[in-house]
């Protein structure tokens, strides 16, 4: 199984990845986590990308369609591989398509506008493991400690409510007209973002027919 997972910031697509692969058995590419790693461990490719996302643009093609290619050569993408926040922009769906990378599915979690601030503001993530809650939606076990890895939870700095203005700006123009491409390929669907977590993990499990 191949899927894309594609949605506005904070429809909740890195929630329902973590969920949908552990229930296939597959791993999840997360560009946005493996960016913030890259800015914490100072490489060459956070320095590259820290100014974009503190602003809420998007990095260069060029930078995330090589992230994404190495990763994907990996052995444990074999059996197949959920993106999370990648592709958002039509060159960077062109170029997976232009290297023989197709998708069984693409899940467009559509979500209103009015909605993301609520969800950005009460978001809390883990810098190690990516996990990512919200005090009242999804909150860790204990308190600002991820349930996973045990480490501190942290607020990302791109969650300003005046960023998160700009991220879903670029969104709308760069992004959304991806569901048109995939329209065309076949593999579109459209999942409801507004309902509760496990309600739309059910629904993206009966799209994929999983
Ligand atoms: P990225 O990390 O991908 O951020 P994003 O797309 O803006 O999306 P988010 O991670 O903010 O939201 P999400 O949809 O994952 O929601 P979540 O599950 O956390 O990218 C960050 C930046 O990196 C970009 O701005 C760009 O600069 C750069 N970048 C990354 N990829 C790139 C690319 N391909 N090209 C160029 N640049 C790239 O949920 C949000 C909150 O809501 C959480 O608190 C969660 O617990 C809660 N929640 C989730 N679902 C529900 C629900 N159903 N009900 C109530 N609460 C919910
Ligand atoms: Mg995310």
């Amino acid at each position: 199984m191949k899927l894309i997972l594609l949605g506005a910031p904070g429809a909740g697509k890195g929630t329902q990845a973590e969920r949908i692969a552990a229930k296939l058995g597959i791993p999840t590419i997360s560009t946005g986590n493996i960016l913030r790693e890259a800015i914490a461990n100072g490489t060459e490719i956070g320095l590259r990308a820290k100014g974009f996302m503190d602003q809420g643009q998007l990095v260069p093609d060029d930078v995330i369609i090589g992230i994404v290619r190495e990763r994907l050569s990996q052995p444990d993408c074999a059996k197949g591989y959920i993106l999370d926040g990648m592709p958002r922009t039509i060159p960077q769906a062109q170029a997976l398509e232009d290297a023989g990378i197709h998708f069984d599915c693409v899940v467009s979690m559509e979500i209103d506008d009015a909605v993301i601030e609520r969800r950005m503001t009460g978001r809390r993530v883990c810098l190690a493991c990516g996990a990512s809650y919200h005090v009242e939606a999804n909150p860790p076990k204990t308190a600002d400690v991820c349930d996973h890895c045990g480490k501190p939870l942290s607020v990302r700095k791109d969650d300003a409510p005046e960023t998160v203005r700009s991220r879903l700006a670029v969104y709308h123009r760069e992004t959304e007209p991806l569901k048109g491409f995939y329209e065309k390929l076949g593999n579109l669907k459209l999942v409801d973002g507004n309902q509760p977590i496990a309600d739309i993990t059910a629904a993206i499990l009966r799209a994929i027919g999983a």
